[in-house]
């Protein structure tokens, strides 16, 4: 089922809410995220950096690691916020994360302005890897 207006509202404030706890020290880039369960849940999460650089987790990821973690393995939305001019899509590394939970998901950042991407996990990354490769 695809997302209410209304989900999609309080997911893209979850989003929007989660960038405030950003830990960005080191690249000053400021990251929320929220994922939408099938269940109707929300998840949140924003980056985490750290002074050792590489091992830094995206927004996307801890609130997907969140939303695993919280006993809830299908997604249907996620919503991404950066304080930014421009919306940001999701990096490499947080499409195949999210892929293995949501390959369908809808996505959706949004930024400080009314600037904004809507699309899919499926449309941004095509014949994606997945769990089904290894059950052949
Ligand atoms: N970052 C995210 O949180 N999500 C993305 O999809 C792209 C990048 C973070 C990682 C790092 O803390 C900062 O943005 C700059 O790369």
């Amino acid at each position: 089922m695809s997302p209410s207006p209304s989900q999609i509202r309080r997911l893209v404030a979850a989003a929007r809410r989660a960038g405030k706890s950003s830990y960005a020290p080191y690249s000053k880039f400021r990251v929320g995220a929220a994922v939408l369960t099938a269940s109707g849940k929300i998840f949140a999460g924003c980056n985490v950096e750290n002074a050792s650089y590489g091992l830094t987790n995206c927004a996307e990821r801890t609130a997907v690691f969140n939303a695993v973690a919280g006993g809830h393995r299908k997604l249907v939305a996620v919503a991404v916020y950066t304080p930014t001019p421009e919306a940001t899509a999701p990096c490499g590394a947080c499409r195949q994360v999210l892929n293995e939970f949501g390959p369908n998901a809808a996505v959706l950042c949004v930024c400080d302005s009314a600037d904004r991407i809507e699309t899919t996990l499926d449309q941004l990354l095509p014949r994606a890897f997945g769990p089904k490769d290894l059950r052949s």
